[in-house]
């Protein structure tokens, strides 16, 4: 009866050791190099579709400019990469990464320093403002114009915060859980105008032409990949080689090219 009740309580001790070592990612796979891994021999990479052209679905594929840019390093580091859709609150609370979900996070996510107190970023990686998207003519082009008006915003992001921050009272803000929702709600008439990160709006203007984007507010912003706090600089330091180099050897601007391919030059 005893030791059967010792043993209960050491296979019940031992459960705990192992989630709590789950939980704090101490059971990571270390490569040589000290990049540490959630999963032997691929990269977990969370991301928020559809983002296009930074992450979307193409013939059931994720594809996007994020989405090389980390087969890259996934190349280096001899793995394969592996694709998660998760929800952004997740990830832009540092969530996905500090619970062991992924290994980094690639979702054209801003860096702020908000953001910067709970995960690692990579240096910046791309160039982004927020702007607003209305239909073509229809006059709105500042936050002023909304007066009485609802303005859309995408959860948990920046334009979220910016818009929150700067429309006048009488604006009523409404989220949506993803870019595709937010655009279409514009394309449709349901709503007059939204606001999120210029790129995307510009991609989304390229394939429908009726809307447009009047405005940018000049945010200022910068794109970085994040790992979880504190806990793998050696895989941020591969990620930073992987960006300079590609700046160099004009894989970078091939990229570029593949995904913004009505804009002039690299950002
Ligand atoms: N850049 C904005 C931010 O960081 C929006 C990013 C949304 N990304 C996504 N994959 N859904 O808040």
């Amino acid at each position: 009866m005893r030791t059967r009740i010792l043993k209960t309580f050491a296979t019940a001790a031992l459960m705990t050791l192992t989630l709590a070592a789950c939980a704090t990612g101490q059971d990571k796979v270390e490569l040589a190099n000290g990049v540490k891994l959630i999963e032997e021999g691929e990269l977990a990479v969370c991301t928020h579709l559809p983002y296009e052209p930074f992450e979307y679905k193409q013939g059931g594929e994720i594809v996007g400019f994020d989405v090389d840019l980390m087969d890259l390093v996934a190349d280096e580091l001899g793995l394969k990469q592996r694709t998660f859709n998760t929800p952004f609150e997740g990830i832009e609370t540092g969530q996905s990464m500090n619970t062991s979900k992924c290994d980094i996070a690639a979702a054209g996510m801003t860096i702020t320093d908000e953001r910067a107190e709970v995960m690692d970023f990579s240096d910046p990686y791309f160039d982004a403002t927020q702007a607003l998207l209305v239909n073509k003519g229809s006059g709105l082009n500042s936050l002023e114009s909304l007066a009485g008006k609802t303005l859309g915003v995408q959860i948990g992001t920046t334009g979220q915060q910016y818009a929150e921050a700067n429309v006048p009272d009488d604006v009523e803000v409404k989220v949506f859980e993803d870019l595709a929702l937010l655009v279409s709600a514009v394309k449709s008439g349901s709503i007059p105008a939204v606001i999120n990160d210029n790129s995307v709006l510009y991609d989304y203007v390229d394939k429908n032409p009726g809307t447009e984007v009047s405005v940018e507010f000049d945010t200022g912003e910068s794109y970085g990949f994040a790992v979880a706090m504190g806990d793998n600089d050696a895989l941020l330091e591969t990620v930073n080689e992987i960006l300079a180099q590609a700046r160099d050897d004009g894989t970078y601007d091939d990229l570029y090219q593949k995904y913004f391919p009505s804009a002039n030059s690299s950002s």
